[in-house]
């Protein structure tokens, strides 16, 4: 795929991305979760767009933003009860609703699906962003398809520079993990992505336990691809001290929770939160995936998570970038 080469500025001006906006361009914003790359989603030469600046598969659908509850009922068909219910809890914030579409969300957004996945960020500059258009934004997150998703605006630069003209610059996000998907089919509500709601709170706010979507079932959510997240050293996940005995002799970087480990050199040990604070935990990982790649390490080991709350999220996406090499 070709791209275009243009001048990349970071800013914190609003006006700008906006006016890049309602020219039909891609402009990357912040959001509580991660930075996306946002484009007119009702505009389809925009959503070929984000579709080109990231090199991503057109099979791979995007997330809808929009301001507020009131835009759901112009984009999904029908919003179920428990859909409100979760709303009422989680948005604006990191939990999108995959729902069934109105005419109005172009197919190319949905990647062809008759489903459409929708969200309210709850960052307060995505937030104003999106109370000043008329327009829904599309936007995946703002990395080079496969690699790992972005937390600052220096990573989008890092990953975008030159295919887009405009970054907005909200700081780091302060989750560091992409939304929570649910899904609502016939009776059944499912969890289709381990995000920054954990299932817990889900299934409280609901009263009851939901279905999550194995990584082996079928692909019926068409971009739920294994390999993502993938830092360019090999990533193996588990118990650390037996990796390092199976891979001895290699340069090994280690990512761990808490743990501080005899061997090796602190440059080459990522402690995620000394403090053993899930939320913490999350917030540095994209980082020190991005770091821990710069280094002449041979193999990456990284420590399983706890599978509760946030550890399953973050487990998640450790076993997708460790999946790219295991295929
Ligand atoms: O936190 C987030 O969700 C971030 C920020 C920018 O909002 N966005 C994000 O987008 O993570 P992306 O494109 O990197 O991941 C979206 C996921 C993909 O796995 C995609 O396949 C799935 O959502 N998805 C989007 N629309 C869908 C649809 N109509 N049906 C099934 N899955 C869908
Ligand atoms: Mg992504």
């Amino acid at each position: 795929m070709k791209h275009r080469i243009m001048q990349t500025v970071i800013g914190t001006d609003i006006r700008q991305a906006i006016d890049f906006l309602r020219l039909g361009e891609v402009v990357a914003i912040p959001t509580e979760t991660v930075y996306g790359l946002a484009g007119n989603a009702l505009n389809e030469n925009a959503v070929l767009k984000i579709f080109d600046a990231k090199q991503r598969p057109r099979f791979n659908p995007l997330i809808l933003h929009v301001a507020s509850m009131d835009q759901f009922g112009l984009y999904a068909s029908e919003v179920p009860e428990a859909c409100h219910i979760l709303a009422s809890r989680f948005s604006p914030g990191p939990l999108t609703f995959l729902l069934p579409k109105t005419e109005l969300v172009p197919d190319l957004v949905t990647a062809g699906s008759e489903r459409v996945a929708i969200r309210i960020p709850a960052h307060p500059l995505a937030l104003e962003l999106l109370g000043l258009i008329d327009f829904p934004l599309a936007a995946p997150s703002a990395n080079p398809f496969g690699y790992v998703s972005p937390v600052t605006a220096q990573h989008v630069w890092d990953g975008l520079q030159g295919r887009i003209p405009y970054i907005l610059d909200g700081g780091p996000c302060p989750m560091g993990l992409e939304s929570t998907i649910i899904g609502f089919e016939a009776k059944d509500i499912t969890l289709h992505r381990h995000g920054a709601i954990p299932l817990e709170a889900i299934e409280e706010a609901l009263g009851r336990k939901i279905s999550v979507r194995k990584n082996g079932d079928p692909v019926n959510a068409p971009g739920q691809l294994k390999s993502h997240y993938a830092p360019h050293i090999p990533l193996w996940m588990g118990d650390v001290d037996s990796l390092m005995q199976v891979h001895h002799g290699k340069r090994i970087a280690v990512i761990s929770f808490h743990r501080r480990y005899v061997y090796p050199e602190p440059a080459y040990q990522f402690i995620l939160s000394p403090e053993g604070d899930l939320h913490e935990a999350a917030r540095n990982l994209f980082r020190v995936l991005r770091e821990v790649d710069t280094l002449d390490a041979d193999i990456i080991l990284a420590e399983r998570f706890p599978e509760a709350g946030l550890g399953r999220a973050i487990n998640d996406r450790l076993q997708r970038a460790q999946a790219v090499f295991k295929q």
